[in-house]
């Protein structure tokens, strides 16, 4: 596994080219900010198993933090991150410092990402998407990846960065890969750590909230019903300060309105003591289709 810091020892590195050959992707990229747990750790297994060749970035994006405490205190963990990443044979490990990403400072022509940049997440932290949609085209154009892996447990960033690219004709598939949850159903996150024995369980209704919403929804219960189910079971834990339950139309992020049928994102974001979680399920909205018949 190399390590590179530079653009330069990047492209050096990039002597083989970079598309398809058959049903195999050549080169993978998992975009991170360090600090990686199995959730990360899943994203890379999926990009081994595709491509030839798998690059992970590892940069603490400064443009997708409001708070500069927050920016600081943000773990930096590479040697840890390293030892994580090399037996599941990740090819490069691209780690640049903030002058290589951003020299001169803050970038003067950046991403927006629009509506999706404004809604849930976005409302909540203002510049945020368009943070993340600045670093990930930078990323994209210095890694030059067939396959882009990213985890659905954050739903608005896949829409987010699904939407980039193809609104500006990046030739790079977006992979969501499913959330990893603890035994217990607890997404994980790198922000599970701050949360004290009492609190990580309060912190479980989030993902009973979703079950809650994704049974209804399976029921072939109408939207307003499968968002009543979610907030029904979060008032069972009033200490978690519910921000959202919201579903989300899978491609624009809007929130859907009553009467739709169709695909959805249930998104929940709360607050259990001191930290903000966010979750969510992909379901289905409308009357529950008629199973197939079974191929003879
Ligand atoms: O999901 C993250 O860790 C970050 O938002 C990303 C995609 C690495 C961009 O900084």
């Amino acid at each position: 596994m190399r390590i590179v810091h530079t653009a330069r020892e990047l492209r050096g590195l990039a002597s083989r080219p970079s598309r398809r050959s058959g049903d195999r992707a050549s080169r993978a990229v998992v975009m991170t900010m360090g600090a990686l747990h199995e959730g990360h750790l899943a994203l890379v297994r999926a990009a081994r198993e595709a491509a030839d060749e798998v690059v992970v970035t590892i940069f603490v994006n400064p443009l997708q933090f409001e708070d500069d405490e927050d920016l600081e205190r943000y773990p930096r963990t590479l040697e840890a991150d390293c030892a994580l990443l090399e037996p599941l044979g990740v090819d490069v490990v691209f780690a640049p410092s903030l002058d290589e990403v951003y020299p001169g400072g803050p970038p003067v022509v950046t991403v927006h990402a629009g509506a999706i940049g404004d809604v849930l997440e976005g409302a909540h932290r203002p510049g945020h998407f368009d943070g993340v949609l600045t670093v990930v085209t930078k990323l994209l154009n210095l890694t030059q990846p067939d396959l882009a892996f990213f985890g659905q447990k954050d739903a608005q960033q896949v829409i987010a960065v699904r939407a980039l690219v193809r609104d500006l004709s990046i030739a790079t598939r977006i992979v969501p890969v499913p959330t990893v949850r603890d035994a217990d159903g607890l997404a994980l996150s790198s922000r599970n750590v701050f949360l004290s024995p009492v609190e990580r369980t309060r912190a479980l209704v989030l993902h009973r909230a979703l079950q809650a919403a994704d049974g209804a929804a399976r029921a072939g219960r109408p939207l307003e019903a499968v968002l009543a189910a979610g907030r029904h079971t979060l008032s069972e834990v009033p200490q978690v300060e519910v921000d959202y339950l919201a579903a989300l139309d899978p491609v624009t992020a809007a929130e859907l309105e009553p009467g739709y049928v169709g695909e959805a994102v249930v998104a929940v974001a709360a607050q259990v003591g001191a930290t903000r979680l966010i979750d969510n399920v992909v379901t289905r909205i409308g009357p529950v289709l008629p199973e197939a018949p079974a191929e003879a």
